[in-house]
């Protein structure tokens, strides 16, 4: 196969060129569809939502764009690939949507804020510097604005490999994908440990946790009818926030905060 999606001069996996592909594997089809009803159930409950301009950061196709603009929050939807950006813009004609071509590591400079809301779903997973990157989304907040912030799970990569039987794969913790290639197996999968050692050194709180697809990637079958896949979608909520199972989730959702400033010693009481 050819090298036809080169990495970013950062050493990011920019989607140009991906559009089909990755319409199809990650939103098409019951997974798709999956996350898509999960966030729709979780983001409300996990944030605080009063219709305040939103950042999404790497908003690719513009499924989570779309999902807040229609609840009536202003949108900047971020993206450094030309054609994933051209494909929301048509998709989300007549929301309150704006667009601007430009990768995360330009969020200083083109939309510095500060914003009370940023999202940023499925793209640390894809830079070859993640941590650097929350840091850049951190200091784009406001003091106790909320980042919604959703990575692949690595821990969930490894479990899912020795389902299918990669056993050598799994065994070597050869899990991450080279990016150079059509396949979409991320380059930086994320476990939790390091999203609450991240979060700490950026003074980012987490407010909230949940595992998006907690059972639906390990099934054997996938379910056989409309009444089981009701079941499944009720065992995904139910579970999606108890230990240990949100811990196995394909993603992890968060909600994070920015702390506050610290008094300083003036008006310290
Ligand atoms: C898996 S898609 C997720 C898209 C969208 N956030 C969603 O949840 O549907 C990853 C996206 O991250 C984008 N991306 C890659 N490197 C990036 C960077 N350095 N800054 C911002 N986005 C980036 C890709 O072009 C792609 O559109």
């Amino acid at each position: 196969m050819t090298d036809s999606t080169p990495l970013s001069p950062a050493g990011d996996r920019h989607f140009d060129g991906l559009v089909e592909k990755f319409a199809g594997s990650l939103y098409g089809g019951p997974r798709g569809a999956l996350r898509l009803a999960m966030l729709d159930a979780l983001l409300p409950e996990m944030l605080e939502l009063d219709g305040q301009p939103l950042l999404d950061v790497g908003g690719g196709l513009g499924q989570l764009s779309a999902w807040f603009a229609r609840r009536g929050h202003p949108v900047t939807l971020l993206e450094p690939a030309g054609d994933m950006l051209e494909q929301a813009r048509q998709s989300l004609e007549g929301l309150p949507v704006s667009f601007m071509r430009a990768p995360l590591q330009a969020l200083p400079e083109r939309t510095p804020g500060p914003w009370p809301l940023i999202a940023c779903h499925a793209v640390l997973e894809w830079l070859s510097d993640p941590r650097a990157a929350l840091a850049t989304l951190a200091d784009g907040l406001a003091p106790g604005g909320q980042l919604s912030l959703m990575v692949f799970n690595r821990d969930a990569l490894r479990f899912s490999n020795v389902v299918k039987g990669n056993l050598q794969k799994a065994l070597d913790d050869r899990l991450e994908g080279t990016g150079k290639r059509q396949r979409l197996t991320p380059i930086s999968p994320l476990s939790h440990d390091r999203i609450v050692a991240w979060s700490r050194q950026c003074r980012l709180s987490i407010r909230a946790v949940a595992g998006i697809r907690v059972f639906h990637d390990y099934l054997r079958h996938p379910p056989a009818s409309e009444d089981d896949w009701q079941r499944l979608v009720a065992l995904e909520r139910r579970y999606c926030q108890v230990e240990p199972h949100w811990r196995l989730g394909r993603y992890l959702l968060y909600t994070l905060v920015k702390e506050g400033d610290l008094p300083t010693e003036g008006n310290v009481r």
